[in-house]
């Protein structure tokens, strides 16, 4: 098999854990490369559900190598109780997972400042996940962060900590109202965390630089989604790292010319969890029950996500951010009984339509979607192996979609099972 980025398309939750998973099955190693437990990937084996937060979804694949990159933020208190309940299934990452000495640590006083920082804003909250994430990042950009090398050397990681909880207690005290940590508490827990983490640390980048040379194929874990990436979705309301493709290469150590493919995860409809705008976001009153039969409550948080229609702009802006090569299309059973149903093709907002993704937060809120729209399915598109068997208005759907993104649809999901999936063209 190539080497192949998958990489979430809209804002998070497309159902990569899933693809990931199916893909895994022909790959060598599976490499996640940013985000860290904000992430929920959830992959379902004989009706069996795992969610994976920081783990790669490939673990389920027995023998195969899975590696978290330096782009990766690691919680070593969540990573051991996702070993552990991986472990009650029968399930061991021994011997089998990389976590690569570069990657950052995420702290106690990662998670508080992230919590507190939110409870504090009166506007632009986030709504994060609470994790520690930006925090932990932001102390990456800052210099000051602490990677799994540092925490494994304790004269560093005496002195690097000391300065993190004296710096960050003062800004606790002076702005949050908030005591603080003691250092001795929190190097105690870490370096009890230290020493079962050693077991994993590797020189990451040059593993996967010995893979490629035995010709094996790596397979990159996508994270969030390319709405979400620092730099190219919805600033502020994004996470704090580059989810999209480009982030494989510098979240790994892997360079570009080893990348064969890329292939963008995409929900027939749109969610968002957290705040921010969504052009093409359902009201509430609207909704009726779909949010329930599509499942569509987040995977690591459990808050419901926002639903609305596909929105063809911000696809088409993550086939230019990614390079797409192909798309996999999930949960295209959820609109089974919709009728119609519409798909967005521009953005008009003060006499203009944009078709191009405006990277304005003031024009994503006030505009309004042009929509298409299509007719909708009777029959039941759950079970269906052949794309040919789909119901024909939902391959017209699928049609337009890939004609509007301008990448073409190699997978379509119609459920959440391993073999709920239609190759297409196979
Ligand atoms: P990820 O973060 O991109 O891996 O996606 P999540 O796991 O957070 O959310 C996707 C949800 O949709 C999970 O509950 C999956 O089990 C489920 N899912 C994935 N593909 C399909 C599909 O084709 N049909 C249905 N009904 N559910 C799906
Ligand atoms: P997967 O990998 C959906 C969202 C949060 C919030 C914003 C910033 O499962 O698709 P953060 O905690 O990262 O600082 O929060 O990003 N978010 C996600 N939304 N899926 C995810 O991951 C997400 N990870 C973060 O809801 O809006
Ligand atoms: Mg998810």
């Amino acid at each position: 098999m190539p080497n192949i980025i998958v990489v979430g398309t809209q804002w998070g939750d497309e159902g990569k854990g899933k693809i990931i998973d199916i893909l895994s099955k022909d790959a060598d190693c599976i490499a996640r490369y940013q985000g860290g437990n904000n992430a929920g990937h959830t992959v379902v084996v004989k009706g069996k559900k795992f969610i994976l937060h920081l783990i790669p979804s490939g673990i389920l694949h027995r023998g195969k190598k899975c590696i978290i990159g330096n782009g990766v933020v690691v919680d070593p208190k969540e990573l051991f109780k996702e070993i552990e309940e991986l472990k009650c299934t029968g399930l061991s990452v021994d011997g089998r997972l990389f976590i690569s000495k570069q990657a950052h640590i995420i702290f106690p006083y990662h998670r508080v400042l992230d919590k507190l920082r939110e409870s504090k804003k009166l506007s632009e909250r986030i709504g994060t996940t609470g994790r520690g994430i930006g925090p932990c990042y932001s102390d990456k950009v800052a210099r000051c962060g602490i990677r799994l090398v540092d925490l494994l050397d304790d004269e560093v990681f005496r002195k690097k900590l000391r300065f993190n909880i004296d710096e960050k207690n003062e800004i606790f005290k002076r702005c949050y109202d908030f005591s603080g940590f003691k250092y001795n508490d929190v190097y105690k827990e870490y370096k009890e965390y230290a020493s079962r983490l050693k077991d994993f640390a590797a020189e990451a980048h040059l593993m996967l630089y010995k893979e490629l040379s035995k010709r094996s194929s790596i397979l990159f874990e996508g994270a969030q989604g390319t709405l979400l990436d620092i730099d190219h979705g919805t600033y502020p309301y994004v996470t704090s790292s580059n989810s999209s493709a480009g982030g494989a290469c510098s979240g790994t150590g892997v360079g570009p010319t080893n990348i064969d493919k890329v292939i963008g995860v995409i929900k027939a409809y749109t969610t968002r969890v957290g705040e921010g705008p969504f052009p093409t976001e359902i009201a509430e009153e609207d909704l009726g029950s779909f949010r329930d039969t599509a499942g569509e409550y987040g995977a690591t948080t459990g808050r419901p996500r926002r639903c609305g229609w596909f929105d063809a702009v911000i696809a088409r802006h993550s086939a230019v951010i990614n390079g797409l090569d192909e798309l996999a299309v999930t949960k295209l059973d959820c609109l089974n009984g919709m009728d119609p149903i519409f798909i967005c093709t521009g953005y008009g907002y003060k006499g203009r339509v944009y078709k191009d993704f405006p990277n304005d937060v003031k024009i994503l809120d006030g505009c309004r979607p042009v929509y298409e729209k299509h007719p909708g399915w009777k029959n039941n598109c759950a079970g269906v192996k052949d794309f040919k068997k789909l119901p024909g208005n939902a391959r017209s759907y699928l049609k337009r979609i890939s004609e509007l993104v301008g990448v073409k649809i190699s997978m379509v999901s119609v459920g959440s099972g391993r073999d709920e999936t239609i190759f297409v063209g196979k």
